[in-house]
């Protein structure tokens, strides 16, 4: 068994993924990077002390066959991050059977799957830490019903696996991220946005940035440091949490402009 803690994160190519990948591995974990993108698992896990791993959330299989290959290889998983998700930009008149059901499946049933594949082995070794990337909750967020709505499943996941693993010493909690645009695959759904509401991009970040008290994008960086926190030991006693990590972001989204129907 690896002296060495173990941290995997899901969606780890990704622009919060990295640099929650690379907050663990300066705090002394050896990270796998696992990630549909195998080639830029790969680039991501050069940069430090990590290894990449093709891994489709969506597929029972592909997660427990990564999940046994890790336990064969170091003998332990420390830390679980589930951060791949994908988002589809439509109004819900538009969002097609498909769209709902390939966001439900990247982003609830893809964090279902690597939560059950890790837990048992977690259990057993009397420890273990989850923590599921969601998003701000508990308003209105327009284009976005159905990643909502899976991001909803998961933090009704969290809380409940977070009552059935502390007899385990396992914490089970949630980071919720505001507007991290630049720099992460999620910017592009940020412009189309602004495309939506017919405003060019600067018009859109001043109304974002207007939004968001403490006046600026939340930077990967700030997320990692969130979820650094519910994975030390400081952080023993919380669990069943959600933190937000929003700039103090409360709002609800700008309405979309009534469309002729
Ligand atoms: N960027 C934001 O503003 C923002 C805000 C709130 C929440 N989030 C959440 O943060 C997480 C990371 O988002 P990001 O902005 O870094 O996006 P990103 O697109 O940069 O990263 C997502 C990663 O997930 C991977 N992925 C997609 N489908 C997968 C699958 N089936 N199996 C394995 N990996 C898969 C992608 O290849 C990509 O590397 C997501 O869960 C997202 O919903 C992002």
């Amino acid at each position: 068994m690896s002296e060495q803690p173990i941290g995997l994160v899901t969606g780890g190519a990704g622009g919060i993924g990295r640099a929650i990948a690379a907050r663990l591995g300066a705090g002394g974990h050896h990270v796998l990077i696992a990630d549909v993108d195998g080639a830029a698992a790969d680039r991501t896990a050069g940069e430090f002390d990590g290894s990449a791993i093709a891994l489709d959330v969506t597929d029972s299989a592909s997660v427990n066959r990564a999940v046994a290959d890790i336990l064969d290889r170091h003998g332990r998983i420390d830390v679980l991050v589930n951060c791949a998700g994908i988002h589809i930009q439509k109004l819900v008149v538009d969002l097609t059977d498909d769209d709902w059901d390939r966001i439900q499946s990247v982003n609830a049933r893809g964090s279902f799957l690597t939560c059950r594949a890790v837990a048992r082995p977690m259990m057993k070794a009397g420890q273990g830490r989850i923590v599921n990337i969601v998003t701000r909750l508990g308003f209105g967020n327009p284009y976005s019903a159905a990643y909502m709505a899976s991001k909803s499943a998961v933090w009704g996941m969290t809380q409940t696996l977070a009552v059935e693993l502390a007899a385990y010493g396992i914490t089970v909690n949630a980071v919720a991220p505001g507007h991290v645009g630049p720099g992460t695959g999620m910017e592009q759904h940020f412009r189309d946005k602004a495309d939506a509401l017919g405003l060019t991009w600067e018009a859109f970040e001043a109304q974002v940035l207007r939004t968001i008290p403490v006046g600026r994008w939340c930077a990967p960086e700030d997320v990692a440091a969130a979820v650094a926190y519910v994975t030390s030991p400081e952080a023993d006693f919380v669990t069943g949490e959600l933190i937000n990590v929003t700039g103090g972001f409360t709002g609800y989204g700008v309405a979309p402009p009534r469309e002729a129907v």
